[in-house]
């Protein structure tokens, strides 16, 4: 079957995980479990072929991203190459391992955006989320060599339990830092998050107030800051149509080559997700099953099968459906319809009960519980 039969169009975006290293090791972490190490990378001659493939398939941009990309040393050369497929590019980064001279090689070889996140809006709390001392003065340091450098910058916050208080501070923060746009994303649980749900989920009145804080900021901010907001689904009556539906406008590449239909795949199993040192990327995204299992709507069970929403949010996130369910197949539990969703109400209660303790990630070691702050 093409995905034409499917209805799918190409994509648009590509996101690039050049590698899942990282110095940082947030609790909320969306990149699978088991991560790639640094001796299956793909090296930098590879990206360009993916890159040129990309274009060629119609994606218009592209996300560098990691784990933390500028970890790589060839960053400039992978910049370049996705400049000359004639890619918009993007740079997801934390910011802490960017000195001015690295960022100007960045630039020189064509970075259109810088997208930086924080963790929150005071060094103290944001060095504890980010497991990273000293990494919040970094990432302010970084992000005036941005605006140095005269690069647009969007401020990406994941807010939770632990730094929601702070979300007016964290839009000042915004504006001060120079940011045109603003991301405001609560976690998504799946993937490293999913261990410290408890820890992270916030409560019903946090979440209000947080929504009202950014319609009010968005209103004041007209003409000034741009802010994206991402709800959590443990509150929702309705699944968000994860990645745009499956296979149909996104695509992840992981570290080693694996097409991805998002970044937290590789957390399913039962998939052979197509190796890109093999393949083309056409081919991953037009005939491989692993884009074509959940793709459409022909895979979907009831309440799905029948709902009249079912082309708006395309039966909701695969790999939450497996997360909350055991089965990718499921409807997302988010769905008030589904069967399932009373465990999301089981999640918020446990929360509410839980402690701030995060177990947080590293590669290589087992994980660290740390005391809350
Ligand atoms: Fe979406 Fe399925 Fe719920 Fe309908 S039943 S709203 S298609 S998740
Ligand atoms: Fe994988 Fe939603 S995060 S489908």
């Amino acid at each position: 079957m093409t995905p034409g039969d499917k209805g799918a169009p190409p994509p648009l975006g590509l996101l690039a995980e050049l590698t899942h290293r990282c110095p940082l090791r947030c609790p909320y972490c969306s990149n699978p479990v088991e991560l790639h190490r640094a001796s299956r990378e793909l090296d930098a001659a590879t990206w360009g072929r993916i890159f040129a493939e990309a274009s060629d398939l119609g994606v218009l941009q592209v996300h560098l991203s990691g784990g933390e990309p500028t970890a790589r040393r060839d960053l400039p050369e992978i910049i370049r190459l996705a400049v000359s497929a004639g890619l918009y590019t993007n740079l997801i980064t934390s910011g802490v391992l960017t000195d001015a001279r690295r960022l100007t090689e960045y630039a020189a070889a064509g970075l259109d955006h810088v997208q930086l996140s924080v963790q929150d809006a005071e060094g103290g709390g944001a060095d504890r989320i980010g497991g990273y001392a000293g990494g919040h003065a970094r990432k302010l340091a970084f992000a005036e060599l941005v605006r140095a450098e005269g690069l647009p910058l969007t401020l990406n916050a994941v807010v939770h339990r632990q730094n929601l208080d702070r979300l007016p501070d964290l839009i000042d923060l915004a504006l001060k830092l120079g940011a045109g746009r603003m991301e405001v994303a609560h976690v998504q649980y799946y993937g490293w998050a999913l261990r410290n749900r408890a820890a992270l989920l916030p409560t019903r009145a946090q979440l209000d107030a947080a929504t009202e804080t950014v319609n009010r900021a968005r209103e004041e901010l007209k003409g000034r800051l741009v802010i994206d907001y991402v709800v959590p689904d443990y509150y929702a009556k309705l699944p968000k149509a994860c990645m745009g539906g499956w296979g149909r406008q996104f695509l992840a590449v992981s570290p080693a080559g694996f097409a991805l239909p998002c970044h937290a795949a590789e957390s399913l199993p039962g998939f052979a997700f197509p190796d890109l040192r093999e393949v083309s990327l056409r081919d991953a995204w037009e005939n491989s099953e692993a884009f074509n299992r959940f793709r459409g709507t022909e895979w979907m069970p009831e309440p799905c099968r029948g709902c009249a929403r079912k082309e708006q949010d395309w039966g909701g996130c695969r790999c939450q459906a497996f997360a909350l369910t055991g089965d990718a197949a499921n409807t997302d539990p988010a769905c008030a319809l589904s069967p399932h969703h009373a465990v999301l109400d089981l999640a918020v209660q446990e929360a509410a009960e839980a402690t701030s303790d995060f177990t947080y990630r590293e590669m290589g070691r087992a994980p660290t519980p740390a005391p809350a702050g």
